[in-house]
């Protein structure tokens, strides 16, 4: 019996969709070439000057900045959707003091499509309802989770307080001090939006089957956990750990790319050129390291970064955003397994973002892979194989 051949199908094979287009946005746009990253035409050193994180999601979320008065009223929609329902705060004592952060946020962040009784309803009005409800939630899970697993009671949000200071009153049981606030505000202005990065296309995926915006929340968060994306900021961390001394730097670095092994906070798919994010987070950490008595770290680091620079630069490989905000987080005083939630902090406005604005004009995410594998076999009865 002749079996027919499937025909090869006529699209470009494109390995890890790195020259792909998938779809239009008005949000982030990024020139990797040239080192330059804009959130709706706005350049990212002058919203990280200027701006407050509250602002920037407006901004991505209406595709313009907000005036005065529609940023007090979305400022008040976040406060109204800050706390947790019953049921989330008695899940999360349940959960395993060893559990990885990471695992947990996924974890409650998809529990709380159990609670929102509009979890599925995918008209517009919702799914911004629920962006801003998932923006609001998402710090008071990440910093009581991380109070139970220390063994500390719950501290519920303060509703006066903004994202980034609420943030780190829940976290230590404490008003920040105006510079941490500010540190952090700025760290999720620089994380908010990134194109089709990784975790951001995974959620795209998600919602193009029209599901929900939390399974869609959901998957990205998984997808953001991987070393090569937003789990590289504890990776590098890890690494500042490893070295040691900084007198350690060259011959560890040096042995890193002989192996060929990743650097890690270094590269980056898109940009060829000085990642925008990574150079204002260098001066950035810089100050905030003297301020803390972190200089070494930061000593550290600008010895990797140099190194690297003589060594690969001319590949096109630069710190990524991920480099310098390892050091930044530290000394805003953040255990190194919050990093990575901390991104999701922020990002979540990309996500959400990215998919209200895919749904306006929906088509399935469905790319096609190229059969390598062997044709016209001939079925073998299990007892003969
Ligand atoms: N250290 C040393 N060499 C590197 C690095 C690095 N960090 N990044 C890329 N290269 C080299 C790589 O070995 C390869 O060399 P060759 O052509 O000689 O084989 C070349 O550069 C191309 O690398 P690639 O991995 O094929 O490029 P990619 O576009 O698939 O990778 C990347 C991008 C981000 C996955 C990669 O640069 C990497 O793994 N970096 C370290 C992890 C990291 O910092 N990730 C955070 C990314 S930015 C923030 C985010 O998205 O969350």
């Amino acid at each position: 019996m002749s079996i027919t051949m499937s025909t090869p199908h006529p699209g470009r094979f494109d390995k890890g969709l790195a020259d792909t287009i998938a779809a239009e946005s008005a949000m982030s746009y990024i020139d990797g070439a040239n080192g330059v990253l804009e959130y709706v035409g706005l350049e990212i050193d002058t919203l990280a000057r200027n701006s407050t994180f509250e602002e920037v999601v407006y901004l991505l979320w209406h595709q313009k900045l907000p005036t005065r008065s529609q940023l007090d009223g979305f400022e008040e929609d976040i406060r109204a959707e800050h706390d947790l329902p019953q049921a989330i705060w008695d899940m999360m004592s349940s959960l395993p003091a060893s559990a990885v952060p990471m695992h947990a946020l996924r974890t409650l962040v998809s529990a709380l499509s159990l609670y929102d009784p509009e979890a599925d309803d995918q008209s517009p009005a919702s799914n911004q309802r629920k962006a801003t409800r998932l923006l609001a939630k998402t710090p008071v899970l990440i910093a009581n989770f991380d109070r139970h697993r220390n063994g500390k009671d719950f501290v519920k949000p303060d509703p006066s307080l903004g994202i980034a200071t609420g943030f780190l009153t829940m976290l230590n049981g404490k008003k920040p001090t105006k510079t941490m606030a500010q540190a952090l505000d700025v760290c999720l202005i620089l994380h908010a939006d990134h194109g089709f990065n990784a975790s951001t296309f995974a959620a795209l995926v998600t919602i193009s089957t029209l599901s929900d915006i939390y399974s869609a929340v959901t998957t990205a968060i998984g997808t953001l956990k991987g070393p090569l994306h937003g789990g590289a900021n504890q990776a590098v961390m890890r690494m500042l750990d490893e070295i040691g001394d900084v007198s350690k730097v060259e011959a560890y670095i040096t042995d890193k790319l002989r192996r060929k092994e990743k650097v890690m906070g270094f590269g980056h798919r898109v940009y060829k050129a000085y990642d925008p994010r990574a150079a204002y987070l260098k001066t950035f950490a810089g100050q905030l390291a003297h301020d803390t008595g972190n200089q070494t770290l930061y000593e550290k680091s600008e010895a990797i970064d140099k190194l690297m620079h003589e060594r690969v630069a001319s590949k096109g490989i630069h710190p990524n955003v991920d480099f310098y905000s390892a050091t930044t987080y530290y000394s805003i005083g953040l255990a190194v397994d919050l990093f990575t939630p901390i991104f999701v902090m922020s990002r979540i406005a990309g996500w959400v973002g990215h998919c209200i604005e895919y749904l306006t004009s929906n088509k399935l995410m469905r790319p096609r892979c190229e059969y390598v594998g062997p044709h016209n076999q001939q079925y073998m009865p299990i007892e003969k194989r």
